[in-house]
């Protein structure tokens, strides 16, 4: 039996695939290769040494969900295919709810008919509002404050009544901020178009791909005025993916969990450490807050602990070293 992965030739997606594949599992990747680029599944089938299935159309449709329920046997999902700007989803609510939400609805519909056993959510922690206390448990209010939050908190949900209603069980991993890369640096985030993250953007000034970086305010209450985010190594999500995959949450039908590292890092802290990282400083300029940013976000995550067995292992210097190795190789 297989594992099918939608986005599978994405950044968490490739990551997650890898980590399947070193666990014993067979896995089906499906992507539509509009965030994800092909050079990611020579990569793949380079370190897995195996010729993975790789199915190219939209999760969404549900022909192509058909012709891979109907051409492997697959009794679990892990499903990443989504769009994830939050800046594009504010100036795009509809197609982001089209795309994000379809795609769950039509997923959650053919694993019902076809008797899977469990699928894992890829969500965020854009669920969570602003005004939520710190740090972040499940527990803690969720007011998202983009259309790509909302689809994220909705998929949630759609997820949730289904495996309530069906065989199906459902587990939603809600990701703080995904930084690093393999450490061989042969997959790491490959973003088709300009990056708008953090990581990425140290990167490009790093390769002499952007002249700068721009700090999005410095007048937040923090400990040196810039926005606090919970970095947390992609090769530690995917490991997280595996565990959630056979993860035991009876009598619960669906299951939510943090990923993320328990500890916040400011912008200027992070870029001091990518200076030690890459043995020169990083060039920025202060400049005003982004619309839409909380001022600080960072995870409790006792619960992946105590019920998945799982914690972020790798340093906020691993992730550094991590990302910068897959970037210089892909210049
Ligand atoms: C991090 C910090 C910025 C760029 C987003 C999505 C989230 C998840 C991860 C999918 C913030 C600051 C950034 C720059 C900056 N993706 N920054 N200059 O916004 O926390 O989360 O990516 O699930 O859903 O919302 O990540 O990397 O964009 O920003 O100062 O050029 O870096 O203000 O404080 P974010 P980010």
């Amino acid at each position: 039996m297989a594992t099918l992965v939608t986005g599978g030739a994405g950044y968490i997606g490739s990551h997650t695939v890898v980590a399947l594949h070193d666990a014993g599992r067979e896995v089906v990747i499906l992507d539509d290769f509009s965030n994800a680029s092909r050079r990611a599944v020579d990569s793949i089938r380079g370190l897995t040494h195996r010729d993975l299935p790789v199915v190219e159309g939209d999760a969404g449709d549900a022909d192509v969900l058909a012709a891979v329920f109907g051409g492997h046997r697959i009794d679990s999902v892990v499903h990443f295919a989504a769009r994830k700007s939050v800046a594009e989803s504010v100036r795009d609510p509809v197609g982001y709810y089209r795309s994000n939400l379809g795609s769950v609805v039509e997923l959650a519909a053919a694993a019902v008919e076809r008797g899977v056993r469990r699928l894992v959510f890829s969500s965020s922690a854009t669920v969570y509002g602003s005004a939520s206390s710190l740090p972040l448990t499940e527990e803690s209010e969720t007011v998202p404050e983009s259309p790509y939050g909302e689809t994220k908190l909705m998929g949630e949900r759609i997820l949730a009544d289904a495996a309530a209603a069906s065989d199906l069980t459902a587990v939603m991993l809600r990701y703080f901020n995904p930084v690093g890369a393999h450490p061989s640096g042969l997959i790491g985030e490959d973003p088709s178009g300009e990056p708008e993250n953090l990581v990425p953007r140290i990167m490009q000034v790093a390769a002499g791909r952007r002249d700068r970086l721009e700090v999005f305010g410095a007048d937040y209450a923090t400990v040196d005025g810039t926005a606090v985010r919970d970095y947390v190594h992609v090769m530690d999500l995917a490991e997280g993916h595996v565990a959630a995959l056979d993860a035991d949450i009876a009598p619960a039908r669906s299951r939510v969990y943090n990923l993320g590292t328990g500890s916040g890092t400011t912008v200027l802290q992070l870029l001091a450490a990518a200076g030690e990282v890459l043995g020169s400083s990083v060039l920025y300029e202060m400049a005003g807050r982004r619309p839409g940013d909380v001022e600080a976000s960072w995870a409790d995550c006792t619960r992946a602990r105590d019920e998945l067995g799982w914690r972020a292992t790798r340093s906020l210097h691993e992730m550094l070293t991590d990302h910068w190795n897959f970037t210089h190789h892909h210049p």
